[in-house]
């Protein structure tokens, strides 16, 4: 049995990791500082370090076999007005935690890349060979993990893959939730528990109807990718260093809420707002690149996202 270390496992993304690795044989050491994370998102089974990952060290990783690293500051729009933060955060603890691999000599790697590298991308589906150009610091910071492990790599053993997220929405467990103040989702389903409508950030984009286009992803889909990445390294099987996570099918904002009105059942009639600092207008994946390397095939559709994701809410946030 093999162990894997995952950074930001108390959050929404890395506790569905964490458990999928579970679940697929794996013992699992959770490292976070819960400045976001919940304690209770963290698997039954699973070692719990609290802890920055900026402080950890090699003797922290002694035993870990790969590592999953999730955690990071993640608001685009934030990370506009706090630049400086955001790259404390995400690219000195990165650097800091390369060093401890290094000294440690763990050398798998699973790396939560974010779609925001490709800021407004002008092709109608983003494969890996779409120019970058992040148009937030917190997509250069992401960018930059890249490039950090693509220059560790050069002198280590290293062997790394980015899985490049596009929207992560939904539950697997109801028991873990976006809690996130500023994700479409979690915005809609507080504004309707609170009995107010909710707000539309920007309805005059170059779309159809003038919301953003994303590629929405089940988080139960995006884990699985995850397994797959670290069978890939653990077995030395060739592995690329970026793979776009996504459906291939873009969803307006205000399409979302199409899908929510139907799954929920109720009436849903958004304010129309100004347009968010730091929102590109359109993305969407081409997710072929991971279909056949990694065998990876995402499953769920829009509504059973919008149901997964108040099943958990429900529970979770107003539960
Ligand atoms: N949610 C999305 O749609 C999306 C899209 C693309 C990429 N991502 C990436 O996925 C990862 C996880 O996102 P999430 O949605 O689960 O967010 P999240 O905020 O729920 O999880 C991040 C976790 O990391 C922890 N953390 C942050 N900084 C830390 C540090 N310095 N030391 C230790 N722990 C720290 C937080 O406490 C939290 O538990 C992030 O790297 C994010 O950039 C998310």
């Amino acid at each position: 049995m093999t162990t894997w270390l995952v950074t930001g496992g108390a959050g929404y993304i890395g506790a569905h990791v964490a458990r999928r690795l579970q679940a697929s044989g794996r013992d699992v050491v959770v490292v976070d500082d819960l400045s976001t994370g919940f304690a209770s998102f963290v698997p039954e089974g699973a070692r719990f370090l609290e802890r920055r990952i900026h402080d950890l060290t090699a003797d922290d990783l002694r035993g870990i076999d790969g590592v999953v690293h999730l955690a990071a500051l993640k608001y685009a729009g934030l990370s506009v007005q706090e630049p400086l933060h955001f790259y404390r955060n995400n690219v000195d603890g990165m650097a800091a935690l390369l060093e401890a691999m290094v000294a440690a000599e763990v050398w798998p790697l699973v790396y939560s890349g974010s779609c925001s590298v490709y800021g407004t991308p002008a092709a109608e589906r983003v494969d890996e060979d779409t120019p970058i150009g992040p148009e937030s610091p917190y997509g250069e910071t992401k960018l930059l993990g890249e490039w950090l492990s693509r220059d560790v790599a050069a002198v280590h053993p290293l062997r790394w893959t980015s899985l490049r997220y596009f929207n992560v929405v939904g539950s697997a467990y109801d028991d873990v939730y976006d809690a996130s103040p500023h994700n479409l989702f979690p915005l809609v389903f507080r504004a309707l528990d609170a009995g107010e409508e909710p707000l539309v950030h920007g309805t005059d984009y170059p779309t159809p109807d003038g919301s953003c286009i994303r590629d929405y992803i089940h988080v139960g889909d995006l884990a699985d990718a995850h397994v797959l990445a670290a069978e890939h390294l653990e077995a030395g099987r060739p592995i690329r260093t970026s793979y776009n996570i996504g459906t291939g099918t873009g969803a307006s904002v205000l399409g979302v809420i199409d899908s929510i009105r139907r799954v929920l059942g109720r009436d849903v009639d958004p304010v129309l707002g100004p347009r968010r600092a730091g929102d590109p207008a359109r993305i969407i994946a081409d997710g072929r690149r991971a279909r056949e390397d990694l065998g990876w095939t995402p499953e769920a559709d829009l509504d059973d996202m919008v149901r997964d994701a108040w099943a958990s809410w429900r529970r979770g946030a107003a539960g």
